[in-house]
């Protein structure tokens, strides 16, 4: 890989605004988080899994991708299941989720800071009925549990109103920078995370990164100007790659994070994902020789010492291919002489090394982030995912900051959400309306001298042109 360019006094004023930003609460949250909020959410957490035997997390975007990241890629041992709701539409999902629960004890979390998103809300209502049915008034307020704003928001006066238990959504973080926050603890908690330990892999992260004195040879500084770098010299994409399939969640709150971060002035890197070598045998074909100008972010984890996890490929004793009577012979011929012996990781190691090399020689510009914990027995551990989403969180700040916008905002997500409103309420579109204007108006030149009361097109259009279906201006197929 060339050299980034890596400019320390710009690395390190920027580095300083996000700091000081009125939305960057998260950046000092492996430091300084509350110990009493950590108290009151293991208190929450126990109470949880002393009563339910399934958490459903309700929530969208960053009130949800964080913690499931965590919890999917780890090993957890908890009495309480996490299951999730309220990310999408469908009621297929939510369905498979209702039947999962059966007649079992469950609780609700639900978390949106604005506590009015459309999604989280419609399945927040279906579980509250849930509940009620269930447990009754008392039952369900004692089952509710509610992470929004402190002072506002339909969600924040109903937890007042019924007296749920709740949290503070911090102000100053956006939900997809709120894992380490409360939002990501508590359901973290529940599930079994060793959140000590993931906030001390983040401190980690930041005191060895962003030191002043190792900004330089600072692996996460060189990669947030490493993106920019390519960004401006015309790449369109950077496609993060993991060779472990627990990783897939884990993958999703990167693309958010650096989608929404990002995705401005028609402009940023497209975050996508692949987890290989299962992608291998799919997208390989597109990452060797497809369109070129992307960056491939591999994310190694080395195998500690003593891993529980290793399995050796085996060989197959003789004594077990040939059956009693010495007669039925078992034949192996998979030709795997070569691994016979050898452990799955070390296949897994070589498909990465082979990988990157023969990405590099198509013409992709590689970087590979290593983790080892040789605190552990385990491959995956909270404080490599502490370490990996602090390092992210910073790259994806410094990263957006150098294209010249707004890591913390998201502007662009409400569009769709404002044709949602127009369309259940049965609205004209900006372009209907503007045509009613200027039939309007040429209604009126028309009329001539006569015509007294020219329309007005401020009061145009009463009706909606088609307000049960929305004009389409792309290729609908109807199967
Ligand atoms: O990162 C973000 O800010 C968004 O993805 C939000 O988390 C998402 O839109 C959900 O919003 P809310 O928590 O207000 O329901």
């Amino acid at each position: 890989m060339e050299k980034p360019n890596t400019n320390v006094s710009q690395a390190s004023r920027i580095i300083s605004e996000i700091s000081r930003d009125p939305m960057g609460g998260w950046f000092d949250l492996p430091l300084k988080f509350n110990v009493q909020d950590m108290a009151r959410l293991k208190i929450t957490a126990q109470k949880i899994q002393a009563n339910s035997k399934y958490l459903v997390c309700i929530g969208i975007g960053g009130s949800y991708l964080g913690h499931k990241a965590i919890t999917e890629a780890l090993k957890l041992n908890s009495p309480t299941k996490l299951l999730y709701v309220g990310n999408s539409l469908s009621s297929r999902e939510l369905n498979k989720v209702i039947a999962e629960i059966g007649d079992d004890d469950f609780s609700v979390l639900v978390i949106s800071k604005s506590g009015g998103t459309l999604e989280p809300a419609i399945a927040f209502r279906i579980f509250k009925k849930k509940l009620l049915e269930k447990y009754g008034v008392d039952g369900a307020k004692q089952r509710i549990y509610a992470i929004t704003d402190q002072a506002k928001g339909s969600l924040h006066n109903e937890a007042v109103a019924n007296g749920y238990t709740y949290f503070a959504f911090p102000e100053n973080i956006g939900g997809r920078y709120s894992v380490l926050s409360t939002v990501g603890m508590l359901p973290m908690l529940v599930a079994g995370v060793d959140t000590v330990k993931l906030l001390q892999g983040a401190r980690e992260c930041r005191e060895k990164q962003l030191a002043p004195e190792n900004l330089e040879r600072s692996a996460l500084v060189n990669y947030a100007f490493t993106r920019h770098k390519l960004y401006t010299s015309g790449a369109k994409i950077e496609v993060l790659a993991s060779f472990e399939p627990s990783m897939m969640y884990f993958n999703e709150w990167w693309k958010q994070l650096f989608g929404e971060s990002e995705g401005k002035n028609e402009g940023g890197l497209f975050p996508a994902s692949v987890i290989y070598t299962t992608d291998l045998h799919s997208l390989g074909q597109y990452m060797q020789e497809g369109q070129r100008g992307m960056l491939e972010t591999f994310i190694k984890f080395v195998a500690p010492e003593n891993y529980v996890d290793r399995v050796v490929i085996p060989q197959i004793d003789e004594s077990l291919t040939i059956d009693a009577n010495g007669k039925n012979k078992f034949l192996t011929l998979d030709d795997l002489q070569i691994v016979t012996g050898k452990t799955m990781d070390y296949a897994n190691d070589v498909a990465m090394e082979a990988t990157v090399s023969a990405h590099d020689r198509g013409g992709i510009t590689t970087v590979t982030i290593e983790m080892r914990d040789d605190e552990s027995q385990e491959l995956i551990t909270e404080r490599s995912l502490g370490f990996l989403i602090y390092f992210f969180e910073v790259a994806c700040a410094i990263s957006a900051k150098l294209n010249g916008v707004n890591p913390f905002d998201q502007p662009g997500v409400e569009a769709y959400k404002n044709e949602m409103q127009r369309i259940f309420r049965g609205l004209p579109t900006e372009e209907e309306m503007e045509k009613a204007k200027q039939e309007a108006l040429k209604k009126s030149k028309t009329a001539g001298p006569k015509a007294k009361k020219p329309a007005q097109p401020k009061e145009e259009p009463k009706k909606p042109a088609t307000p049960e279906k929305p004009k389409d201006s792309g290729v609908k197929i109807t199967a």
